[in-house]
């Protein structure tokens, strides 16, 4: 199956977790990670996040750096049910950086009229297909992709075996048990099931660290 290589990024507290059980996670890492972030963003043709991401922060999943003079990613959104509002900041800003929504139903007209492209795939225990998504994608000219959560979104990548490097940001917090993590279960009985990496980098990045791995 033809896709796009991955990269998953993940900000962290040091216990593993994204968000609060209420869901609060602006902002787990510090400015000069979400800096490097951006960077990252960058380097990749396309910024995919899940339907609860977008609903929940609103986000841009745009390059604002200073002085950056480059291409904006393609943003990307999982959403199965085309719940994506209207009035989202991925929407709404649709005609100048494109919005893809990879659905398993029809946008509505609205949607299509805002210039929000509609990738239209099978469903796969009610949800996008992951196969179908990434090989439609890598179809449309996608070679990068720069994921960028939530939990739900990095876990099924995981699971499917798709991510190929991790890019992990870890501030120096402790959330707790009750808090959201940052990968839900995997159902490993052995560990010799367990996923691993290799690390390539580590930074130190204001408070934070900045580590790097591929998949071993
Ligand atoms: N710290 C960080 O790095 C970070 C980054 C991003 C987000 N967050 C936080 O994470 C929270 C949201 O994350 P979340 O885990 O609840 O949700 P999420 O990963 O953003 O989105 C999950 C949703 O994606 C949709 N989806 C479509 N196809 C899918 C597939 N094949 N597999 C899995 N999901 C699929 C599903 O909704 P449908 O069935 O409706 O399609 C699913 O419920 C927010 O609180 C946000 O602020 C933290």
């Amino acid at each position: 199956m033809a896709r796009p290589s991955i990269t998953l990024k993940l900000a962290t507290t040091l216990d593993g977790r994204i968000a609060t059980a209420g869901g609060v996670s602006r902002w787990i890492t510090c400015e000069d990670s979400r800096r490097i972030v951006h960077e990252l963003r960058s380097m990749h043709d396309a910024v995919l996040v899940g339907i609860e991401t977008a609903l929940k922060d609103d986000p841009e999943l745009t390059v604002r750096l200073p002085d950056y003079e480059g291409g904006q990613p393609r943003r990307i959104v999982l959403d199965s049910r085309a719940r994506l509002p209207l009035s989202s900041k991925l929407v709404q800003t649709a005609r100048v950086i494109p919005t893809w929504v990879v659905t398993t139903t029809d946008l509505p007209r609205e949607m299509l009229a805002a210039q929000v492209r509609q990738i239209k795939v099978p469903s796969k225990h009610q949800r996008v297909d992951l196969d179908a998504a990434l090989e439609a994608l890598a179809t449309a000219g996608i070679e990068s992709l720069f994921i960028e959560g939530g939990g739900v979104i990095a876990t099924a990548f995981l699971r499917a075996g798709y991510v190929d490097r991790l890019e992990w940001f870890r501030a120096p917090t402790i959330l707790g048990g009750d808090a959201r993590p940052v990968i839900g279960h995997l159902n490993i009985e052995n560990l010799s099931q367990m996923y691993r990496f290799t690390r390539l980098a580590v930074q130190a990045v204001g408070d934070d660290l900045w580590e790097s791995y591929e998949l071993s």
